[in-house]
């Protein structure tokens, strides 16, 4: 009798659908130093929503998760190959150089606020791409427009698949993300601020959204003091590296007239940057490309990924070496203690070179 209710039971339990599909990656994140953990996304179900009584069409909502694995043990300077899922996708990336190798060549891509008009971004990631796979990647922030919304993160991986499927990718939390746990479950993050070294550089990437730190504001006091206690201690202990280099979302200046003021706790942080002898800052978060050059650093803004393009009509007298406002993304040449940066525009032209020195 007890048998026979429980397959009479059974026989009304919903069954789950078997149409997985992977929706994202493969792609290679290092947050562990001399680890690589390779990730791809999967869909496995959706929701289906419609506000009740409305004609509009109803929107689907897919649920996700990720597949991973982590690599330990691997050589320097290194390229290795993979597949994942039984071998229906490829991928490649290369491992950092041997610290004692310090004039390996490195290329790496800073690009960031890919968020909205997808077809956009689709063009940035095509020139990108045919400037040839770089060794990593540094996305500035606002991957997407509401870290949220679990309709959007396919897109993104759709249109940013070729480019991640052949490097190592270093994200920032923009405040787009809302400080989701998409952010973190998706792309691999331990924490919303962290630090590595690739060859002679170290690089600290900040969280710089305070204002999504928490809802109370002693606790985004408490939690912002700390994460800069952290960034001090973090430059004075690679104060050995070649190069050191800060990135992060908001920027500390801003030749978007409306926008000049709006981020007072990083531009309290650029005296920390000239104490620790950082060499180049890296931003997003204003939809352009400013460079600016002050007291020996230079700070670059690049959130020209997609989102909608904002004026630099007001740049900060005196320091201002370039500014435009159109998408872009940074290319970062690394020989030793030479450094060539170019900036490619969306049509693929130039719009700024620079070359730094080491002392
Ligand atoms: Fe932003």
């Amino acid at each position: 009798m007890h048998i026979k209710r429980a397959a009479l039971f059974l026989l009304f339990l919903p069954t789950v659908s078997s149409a997985q599909k992977i929706i994202g990656g493969p792609f290679v994140t290092m947050q562990v130093r001399g680890t690589a953990t390779i990730t791809w996304i999967v869909q496995d179900s959706e929701a289906t929503v419609q506000q009740s009584g409305s004609t509009t069409p109803a929107k689907v909502y897919p649920a996700l998760h990720t597949e991973k694995t982590t690599l330990t043990g691997l050589a320097p300077n290194s390229r290795y190959d993979y597949t994942v899922a039984n071998g229906a996708l490829k991928g490649s990336f290369k491992t950092p150089p041997a610290a004692n190798a310090p004039d390996t060549p490195v290329r790496f891509i800073v690009y960031g606020d890919t968020r909205t008009r997808h077809d956009v971004h689709r063009r940035v990631m095509e020139q990108l791409v045919k400037a040839g796979a770089p060794d990593f990647v540094i996305d500035n922030g606002d991957q997407v427009e509401n870290g949220y919304d679990a309709a959007l993160w396919p897109i993104f991986f759709d249109i940013e698949r070729e480019l991640l499927r052949q490097t190592v990718y270093f994200p920032a939390l923009g405040n787009h993300e809302r400080n989701s746990s998409y952010y973190f479950e998706l792309l691999q993050q331990r924490s919303g601020y962290y630090s590595f070294d690739w060859g002679n550089m170290h690089f600290s990437i900040l969280n710089t959204d305070k204002p999504a730190f928490s809802t109370l504001a002693k606790e985004r006091d408490a939690l912002w003091d700390e994460e800069v206690r952290w960034l001090e201690q973090d430059l004075l202990e690679h104060q050995d590296a070649t190069w050191r280099f800060v990135g992060g979302h908001h920027p500390p200046m801003s030749a978007v007239a409306r926008r000049q003021e709006g981020n007072p706790h990083i531009t309290a942080l650029m005296p920390l940057f000239e104490k620790y002898k950082v060499q180049a800052t890296f931003w997003g978060h204003d939809h352009n490309y400013q460079h600016y050059l002050q007291k020996g650093i230079h700070y670059f803004t690049s959130g020209g990924g997609g989102a909608p393009l904002y004026d630099v009509d007001k740049p900060p007298a005196g320091i201002t070496q370039k500014v435009a406002s159109v998408e872009n993304f940074i290319q970062i040449e690394v020989h030793g203690s030479a450094i060539h940066i170019k900036v490619t525009a969306i049509d693929g032209s130039t719009l700024d070179e620079v070359d730094l020195k080491a002392k």
